[in-house]
Order: structure tokens, then sequence, then C-alpha cells
């Protein structure tokens, strides 16, 4: 058992209760939106006033699950509500762009599930609107804002690991292969890459920012979309990313990233609530540090809705810890891992 230490840095979050308090909406109640929802009951002060579906039924019964004052059977009345300040969207990944240019065309700030879109292209078109309506836009890629990640960023800012030389992380997953679900239906985009690989993806920019290359090796599930991926990414000055995701076996579900004084290990699962242990060159720990805050699994939401309402409140329009221009880098990293996997319906619309 590792025992925590003090040696680390703390993590600067506050907590999430004390954020300013959004009115939220909820568009698409799936499972996720479910996760999140309970996320920001548990842990926030955030509101959920309103929750939009594209059946009536299915928003009642979620609003009734949740506690919330408004069902709409269309995401149209969902964005419309004067009394939404921000709009969660929570669709399959094809239909995270029109849903969001929906919301930002009304007025909404958006915070969109990973990926923020099935393509670069999206994902730039989705910016560019919110940048053009001077509203707030996230990619929900909720790690960026654990307690942990601030560790990490302390110590890449602080130089203690020396220079950033080889950053690991593995997301891979054992699903049953079934062609209608979304994970592997080619229409909505499915595949391990955009599903889970867009975590070690997103981990790599953060360790040592956009790669120069990118090489990609795995195998596509017999609908086309990619079931395993290997992925080799370069930096410019060298520092290389070795990443891999599928959803065929179920690998550790950690990162680490390698400098030339250091190291540091996020502990699994790395891409939520959990803990990170630093070495020296030696292998010596030099500290460890446990999340304790009773926030574990989809729970951690909760951090990047409370950033998101900050933020807001600040009048930014978009999150300084994960930029969209880095969001739409990481996207164009997976387009091209997916294209030189074979992908074949690669960038097309949902028939
Ligand atoms: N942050 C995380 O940890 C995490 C975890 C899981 C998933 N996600 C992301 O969240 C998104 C949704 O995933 P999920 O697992 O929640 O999916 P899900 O359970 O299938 O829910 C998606 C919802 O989207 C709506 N929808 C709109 N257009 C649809 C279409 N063409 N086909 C099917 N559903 C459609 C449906 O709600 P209505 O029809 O009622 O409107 C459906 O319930 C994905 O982009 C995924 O990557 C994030």
């Amino acid at each position: 058992m590792t025992e925590p230490t003090t040696a680390l840095p703390l993590p600067r979050f506050p907590d999430p209760r004390d954020a300013p308090s959004l009115r939220w909406g909820i568009l698409a109640p799936g499972g996720i939106a479910n996760d999140f929802v309970g996320s920001l009951r548990a842990h926030t002060g955030q509101r959920v006033v309103a929750v939009g579906s594209r059946n009536a039924d299915r928003a009642a019964a979620f609003a009734a699950r949740h506690e919330i004052e408004r069902s709409y059977g269309s995401y149209e009345e969902l964005v419309a509500d004067p009394g939404v300040d921000v709009v969660y969207i929570a669709s399959p990944h094809t239909e995270h762009t029109p849903n969001a240019l929906l919301a930002i065309a009304a007025g909404k700030h958006v915070l969109i599930e990973k990926p923020m879109a099935a393509t670069a292209v999206e994902a730039q078109e989705i910016a560019d609107a919110a940048r053009a309506a001077g509203v707030f836009a996230m990619e929900a890629m909720w790690t960026r804002y654990l307690p942990q990640t601030d560790i990490a960023r302390q110590l890449l800012e602080a130089g203690t690991l020396g220079e950033v030389r080889v950053v690991t992380a593995d997301f891979g997953g054992a699903a049953e292969f079934d062609p209608a679900s979304r994970l592997f239906d080619p229409r909505l985009a499915g595949g391990a890459l955009l599903d889970i690989g867009v975590y070690p993806v997103s981990f790599a920019s953060f360790a040592m920012g956009a790669p120069a290359s990118v090489i990609a090796s795995g195998e596509l599930a017999p609908s086309g979309v990619d079931a395993q991926a290997a992925l080799i990414l370069t930096g410019p000055n060298g520092a290389q990313a070795l990443l891999s995701t599928g959803v065929i076996a179920r690998t550790p579900w950690t990162a680490s990233i390698s400098g030339t004084l250091g190291r540091i290990d996020i502990h699994s699962p790395f891409w939520c609530a959990s803990g990170v242990t630093v070495h020296d060159t030696e292998g010596h720990t030099i500290g460890t540090w446990l999340d304790e805050s009773g926030r574990p699994d989809r729970q951690g939401m909760c951090y990047q809705a409370a950033a998101l309402a900050r933020y807001v409140a600040a009048g930014l329009t978009e999150s300084p810890l994960h930029s969209l221009d880095e969001t739409v880098s990481i996207i164009a990293t997976i387009d091209e891992a997916r294209r030189q996997l074979g992908y074949e319906r690669l960038g097309q619309a949902a028939e």
C-alpha cells in the first residue's frame, strides 16, 4: 500500500462547491449525462434547471430522476430556454457539432462531451462559432481539471522533471463486439480512439505539446471502426509519447511523464481522481499524493463544471487549462491516427 507524503506541491484547485452557481441545461439525457448530473448534485452548487431530449418522455423521466424543473422534447426548445446559462452536450460524437452550433446560436455557453467533435474540421467550426458569438466553449476533458493534474502541471511549470522526453498513457477496455452500439457504429464515429483514446492523446498534449509527427498501428473491428491502436507521437524537441487504446483488452490505465530529472506516475485510473507518485532519476520515490476527496470515478466530473462556472464569472470565453486551439489539435492527431489505421468513414456525416 502506497502511503501519501507531503514532499509534493498541493493541488491549487478550490472546492467545487465554492464556484459561482450557473443554471445548466442538459442536452441528450443518456448514460454520461446521468453521471454528470449526479456529480453536480453531489459535489457542487451548480443548478441543473432543464433537460432536452429528442423524446419528451425520456426528458421527463430524466427530469423526474434528478429533480430538474423543466423538460423538453427537443433540443431546440432546451436551448431557447431563457433560464439556461450553459448547455452540457452529451450526445454521440457525431452530434456534438450540430448540437453545439445550435446552443451557441441561441447565445448559450457550452460544455461539450469528449471528443469535442468527430473531426478537427468540425471542432474548428465549433471554436469559430463560439468565438464569433462571444460565448464560453470547452470540451469536457474532465481529467484536466482534477486535483492530481494540477500537481503534474505545477511540476512541469517548475521544471522539476527536467526536460520532458517520454510520455506514456493507456486506456483500453474489453467490450464485446456489438454493431448496434455507438462504440462500434461507424455512422456515429465509433471506435476506441475517439471514445477513450482521446484521454491518452490529451494527456500527451498536456505533457509535451502538439506532436510534430504521428505514427499509428492497430486493427479495425468488423464494422470498420478502430478496435485497437498504438501511437507514437514525437514532439518538436524529440520528446515521444507512447500511447495505447482499444476496446478489446483491458489495459492498466496508467500515465507517466519522464524527464531528464525525474518522473511522475499518475495512478490508475489516470483519467479520474486517483493520485500521483514522483520519482528521481535513480527511481527513488520523492513523494506521493493520494486523492482522498471522496469523488471517485465519474464523480470527478464536478471539477470541470466548477472550473467552467469560475471562468464564465471571470468573463473568459475559453479554458486557460485547455484551449479550443489545443482541443482542435488533439482531434487532428486522432484524425491522422484513424487515417493511418484505414478508418473508412473518416469525416463523413452520419446517414
Ligand atoms: N466524460 C466521460 O467519462 C464520458 C463517458 C461516457 C461517454 N462520454 C461521451 O458522452 C457522449 C455520449 O455518450 P453516452 O455513453 O452517454 O451515450 P448514450 O448513453 O448513448 O447517450 C447519448 C444520448 O444522445 C442522444 N442522441 C442524440 N442523437 C443520437 C443518435 N443519433 N443516436 C443515439 N443517441 C442520440 C440520445 O438521447 P435522446 O435521444 O433522449 O435525446 C442518447 O441517450 C459521447 O460523445 C461519449 O464520448 C463521456
